[in-house]
């Protein structure tokens, strides 16, 4: 019997220490976990739950090569993705998660990602995440905050003291962390807050982007550009909003219509040189005296676009994390450029429709 009790106890130990361990590091680093939210940067997958990988036939609509738990799991603390109300399956309507329009790229609904992430969370009880939603079909709380409860994720949102007004002081990880309020959840945008569904923030509320259309290298710029209402950088930086900024570049070389420019993006991604991410986040930095609290990046493996993002936070030896991959999924090793090509025809067969209609 006490033999047992002490193989009991010490098969105990291995989690015990592991527990330990896990609670000192907070977003994979203990460095970061007396920092207020609003004071660190944060990695953001833009669009990413749209893949460019076997699973879209390499979608040129895709912005990512990994999937959102693989993001997750390399270090991305934020995942923006669109939502679309859609006539589903079942005949009736549904919100699922499309790229512009879901007959081109659709990812399935934001119910099954959001329990995705949530699976993720469950299993990652020191990390704090960051939903941002682009509510392209103009979805009330209630449709969204639906998603979240059945989905089980609303458990882990925080809620902020008002949700027409920012904080004087936002939460530091750790406290989010002792309260499993792990979960920010932003909406662009959310005309009409509920108070039945109080996580969910007006994006442009709380947060300020750079221009997000970018398709030449030298044209990155860390003005604001929404919430419209702030014209100039010190106007940004004097309304109290957390800085979001926007670090992708789109080809348009597709009869002018966006589509990430994935042959470019080991520049994009990189720590330095023309055009790259952590030259962004220097001038933006310069010009806010103060680093991004997110940055938000296609195919975030590439780069790595985390080398910037630790390289803002002050963070070395991050712990807890999968290596991904540094480039670019190969899609001639993989059979994707007949998908490729046919997706392509797709869009020009719908722009040749468009057109001929007249639209
Ligand atoms: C956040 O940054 C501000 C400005 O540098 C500083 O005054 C404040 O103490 C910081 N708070 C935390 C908790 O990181
Ligand atoms: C949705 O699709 C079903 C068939 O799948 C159709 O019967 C129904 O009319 C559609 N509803 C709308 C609102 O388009
Ligand atoms: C954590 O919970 C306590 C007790 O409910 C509350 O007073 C505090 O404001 C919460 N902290 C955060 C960061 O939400
Ligand atoms: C991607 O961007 C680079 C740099 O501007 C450009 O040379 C290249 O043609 C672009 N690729 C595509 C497919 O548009
Ligand atoms: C980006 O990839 C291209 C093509 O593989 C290569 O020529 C170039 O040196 C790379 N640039 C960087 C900054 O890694
Ligand atoms: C950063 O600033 C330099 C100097 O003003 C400028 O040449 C460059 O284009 C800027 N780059 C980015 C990514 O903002």
């Amino acid at each position: 019997m006490f033999l047992r009790n002490l193989l009991q106890a010490s098969a105990l130990l291995p989690f015990l220490y592991t527990t330990a361990s896990a609670q000192t590091a907070c977003n994979n680093s203990p460095s970061l976990c007396e920092k207020a939210y609003n004071n660190i940067t944060h990695l953001g997958a833009h669009d990413s739950a749209f893949l460019r990988d076997e699973s879209t036939s390499f979608s040129t609509s895709g912005n990512q090569f990994y999937d959102s738990t693989t993001q997750l799991d390399a270090g991305v603390r934020l995942l923006s993705a669109q939502v679309h109300l859609k006539n589903g399956s079942t005949g009736s309507d549904e919100w699922h998660l499309c790229h512009s329009d879901c007959d081109l790229l659709d990812a399935g609904t934001l119910e099954n990602w959001l329990s995705e992430i949530k699976t993720w969370m469950d299993a990652n009880t020191n990390d704090v995440v960051t939903i941002l939603l682009v509510n392209s079909d103009n979805a009330a709380a209630s449709d969204l905050g639906s998603q979240f409860q059945s989905a089980g994720i609303d458990k882990y949102a925080y809620t902020p003291p008002s949700t027409s007004t920012i904080p004087q002081e936002w939460p530091t990880l750790q406290s989010l962390i002792s309260n499993n309020t792990r979960l920010m959840a932003f909406v662009a945008s959310l005309s009409t807050p509920s108070s039945d569904y109080p996580y969910l923030m007006d994006e442009f509320t709380f947060i300020f982007e750079n221009p997000f259309e970018t398709a030449d290298p030298e044209d990155y710029s860390c003005d604001p550009d929404r919430p419209t209402s702030l014209t100039t950088s010190a106007q940004a930086a004097s309304s109290g909003r957390m800085f979001l900024m926007n670090h992708f570049l789109y080809s348009t070389a597709l009869f002018g219509i966006e589509t990430p420019n994935a042959t470019y993006v080991n520049v994009t991604n990189a720590q330095t040189g023309l055009g790259s991410l952590g030259e962004s986040i220097s001038n933006c930095t310069g010009v806010y005296s103060k680093a991004p609290t997110f940055v938000l990046v296609d195919f975030f493996n590439v780069g790595p676009a985390i080398e910037s993002v630790d390289a803002a936070n002050g963070v070395t030896g991050a712990t807890g994390r999968k290596s991904v991959p540094n480039a670019p999924l190969d899609e001639t090793e993989t059979g994707g450029v007949a998908g490729r090509q046919s997706s392509l025809l797709a869009v020009i067969v719908a722009v040749v429709v468009a057109v001929g209609f007249g639209m």
